[in-house]
């Protein structure tokens, strides 16, 4: 499958891409730094026997640079039936009220220009018929908690958005896969407490690229945080002011 990924040079979206890169699929990587694209590309090389067919500078926060970023990708691949994006920042609920400069920043990147992002690759998807475009939001944005409130705003408006987007244009062809991940052993949590269930990459990106395959709309990753968030979602909104998780 033709692949455009956006984030694939850390966490699990390395994880994801050398997965791809592993079976056959072409991608044409995305990210901010193009130093760390090109460390990628040779990792996939290296570790996953496979290869990426070329990459392009697209910064989350520069929303100016999508189209032409998704006008390289498709020029290079020859069209595109997949398009991931697992780029996102994050930082903790005290840097962020502390910080307008940062709380702006993971406001912007993590829901207005992905979404941004989104709304650039959907119209291409569709007029060559649909395909996939897999997004990864967060368990944090299930209900609102202390230890993620400006985060997990972030996130709830992007999954609300991308269960919307899968409900208009599934009948078009269109598979919106929103993957919502609990904690994950990554750059983005390093230096945090793993709570129990806290996930691997490698794992996790197993379970992610059979929800792309199969079409779920939703994956929970791991897949335990599906349950977790069942219950968390039917907690009184009193006991949620008590507790601090
Ligand atoms: N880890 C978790 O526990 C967890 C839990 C819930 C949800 N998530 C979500 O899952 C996704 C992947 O997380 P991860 O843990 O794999 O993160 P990660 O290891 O920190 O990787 C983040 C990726 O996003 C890219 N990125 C950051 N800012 C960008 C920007 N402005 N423009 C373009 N690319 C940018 C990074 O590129 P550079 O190499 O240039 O930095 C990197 O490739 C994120 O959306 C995150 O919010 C993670």
């Amino acid at each position: 499958m033709n692949v455009v990924f956006l984030g694939a040079t850390r966490g699990m979206g390395r994880a994801l891409a050398r997965l791809m890169a592993a079976r056959g699929d072409r991608l044409f990587l995305l990210g901010r730094d193009l130093t760390e694209l090109e460390r990628t590309v040779r990792d996939l090389e290296i570790t996953a026997g496979g290869s990426a067919i070329a990459f392009a500078r697209c910064d989350l926060l520069e929303p100016g640079g999508f189209e032409s970023a998704l006008d390289q990708a498709d020029a290079a691949l020859g069209g595109v039936g997949t398009v991931v994006i697992t780029a996102g920042l994050f930082a903790t609920q005290e840097a962020l009220e502390a910080d307008r400069q940062l709380r702006a920043d993971v406001l912007t990147a993590d829901f207005t220009n992905t979404v941004q992002f989104c709304e650039a690759a959907r119209p291409r998807l569709l007029a060559r018929g649909g395909g996939t475009l897999c997004v990864f939001s967060s368990v944090a944005g299930e209900r609102a908690r202390k230890p993620v409130i400006l985060y997990g705003a972030a996130k709830a408006g992007l999954s609300h958005y991308l269960e919307g987007l899968d409900h208009k244009y599934r009948a078009e062809g269109l598979r919106v896969v929103c993957v919502k991940p609990g904690f994950v052993k990554t750059g983005m949590t390093a230096g945090l407490t793993p709570p129990p269930f806290a996930g691997e990459p490698d794992a996790v990106a197993r379970g992610v690229l059979r929800a792309i395959d199969r079409g779920r709309p939703v994956a929970f990753a791991p897949p335990i945080w599906r349950w977790v968030m069942l219950v968390i979602r039917c907690l009184p909104r009193a006991v949620m002011r008590r507790i601090g998780f």
